[in-house]
């Protein structure tokens, strides 16, 4: 294993540092079934996306593109809560099922409940003899190797490089999916690393965390905080921006630590004044933007890509961020406690 493992001392590291080729390689596998899957969403009526976990979070970023992009509304769905939403899904729908391992139980009972309202299922997945491929009747491919980290790292990114892929066919092209850029941008955060190195050490004491991003950097928010827990068990929150004036601001002081997920788009602005109103309460601001700030007291640089693309660009530092954090407090990133990488029971 430790061959496999080659110059890296966990497979999290190795899995994050891949990412760079791994999304170019997105997809490629199946490429067919990506038109088909663009086709019949396109003529559906209803569409529905679900997924755990990290994949879940995916589903989130997805319910945004395709409502941006190919104007498509779909409703995302967390698998362990379909089965206790009565008639959630209308007859002869279309469900895409996200899942990298195609093992998850939740997940594959939401393909069940499904399928018995006749609705036909898609999926974006990595292992394509998992038994959720057998369920489906287009199978798309994340094509990014074994991921043996139990945190999805590149998987994550793969998925929404997919389901980029899909939203471009519908609206024929019109998010110009400039991978080679993203690429480049994500080589560039990981030849970073010594600087998010620091930064993690500096978090060695700290117990909470907030992470905030507003619109499509929510869901990223939410799959940032996600790595915080899995790989540090500090307690993370994940939250949008405007949300902290009814509820969140109250816990902020001069012990918290809130990284701000802070690109140069539409969210801008307004993020900005959500981190002086944290700083304001003494608070640690952890920035993640192409621009730097005097608000920020670390300031995690990313490169400036086309607004479409961030999303796959900011997770990167963080997971980083997460990776060495749990190293420094002697966690095992590869294992964490508790967690198993598929949960194939109920
Ligand atoms: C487990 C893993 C998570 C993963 C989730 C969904 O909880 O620990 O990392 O996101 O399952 O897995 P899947 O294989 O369905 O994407």
């Amino acid at each position: 294993a430790d061959a496999y493992k080659g110059e890296y001392a966990h497979y999290t590291l190795k899995e994050i540092s891949e990412q760079p080729s791994t999304i170019l390689n997105a997809g490629n596998n199946t490429r067919l079934e990506i038109d088909l899957a663009a086709d019949s969403i396109k003529h559906a009526k209803n569409v529905y996306i679900t997924g755990s976990g990290t994949s879940y979070n995916a589903a989130l970023i997805a319910k945004f593109l395709f409502s941006k992009y190919a104007k498509i509304k779909i409703d995302p769905v967390i698998s362990s809560e379909a089965q206790f939403s009565p008639d959630i899904f209308e007859e002869k729908s279309i469900l895409i099922a996200v899942s990298q391992s195609g093992e998850s139980a939740d997940v594959l009972e939401t393909v069940n409940i499904a399928k018995k309202t006749g609705s036909k299922i898609i999926s974006i997945v990595n292992i394509m003899t998992s038994s959720l491929v057998h369920q489906s009747s287009v199978a798309m491919g994340l094509n990014c190797g074994p991921e043996i980290g139990v945190a999805a790292t590149k998987s994550f990114t793969s998925q929404l490089v997919v389901i980029y892929k899909i939203v471009d066919n519908i609206c024929n092209g019109c998010i110009g999916l400039d991978l080679t850029n993203a690429s480049e941008a994500i080589k560039k955060i990981i030849s970073n690393d010594s600087k998010i190195k620091e930064v993690a050490k500096r978090l060695k004491n700290v117990s909470d965390i907030y992470v905030l991003g507003r619109g499509i950097h929510y869901p990223i928010a939410l799959e940032g905080s996600l790595k915080l827990k899995e790989l540090t068990y500090i307690h993370a929150e994940g939250l949008p921006g405007g949300e902290l004036k009814h509820g969140p601001l109250a816990l902020m002081d001069s012990n918290s630590y809130v990284l701000i997920i802070n690109p140069n788009d539409s969210t801008y602005n307004d993020t900005l004044t959500s981190a002086r109103e944290i700083k304001a309460r003494g608070a640690k601001i952890i920035g993640i933007s192409d621009m730097p700030s005097d608000v920020y007291d670390y300031w995690l640089d990313i490169p400036s890509v086309s607004e479409s693309l961030y999303p796959l660009v900011e997770i990167v530092p963080i997971q980083l961020l997460a990776y060495h954090s749990a190293v420094d407090r002697d966690f095992d990133p590869d294992y964490p406690r508790n967690l198993a990488k598929s949960v194939t029971v109920k």
